[in-house]
C-alpha cells in the first residue's frame, strides 16, 4: 500500500529500508524522500517505521 503518494513510497519500500538499518523519519527521508514533499504522510509514515522496528 503507498504510504507516501507525492514519492510512490510503500509500505514494503519502508519496511525494507528499515531491514537496511534505517531508524528514524530522518532516515527515511534521505533515503526513500517520504514526506518531503507535502508532508501529508508524515504521521502514516512514522506509523509504519515504528511497527517495522518493533516487528525486528
Ligand atoms: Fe508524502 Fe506528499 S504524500 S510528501
Amino acid at each position: 500500500m503507498y504510504v507516501c503518494l507525492c514519492e510512490g513510497v510503500t509500505d514494503k519500500e519502508i519496511e525494507k529500508a528499515v531491514d537496511q538499518g534505517a531508524r528514524t523519519m530522518r532516515d527515511l527521508r534521505r533515503n526513500l524522500c517520504v514526506g518531503s514533499q507535502c508532508g501529508k504522510c508524515t504521521c502514516h509514515a512514522r506509523d509504519v517505521l515504528h511497527e517495522a522496528l518493533q516487528a525486528r
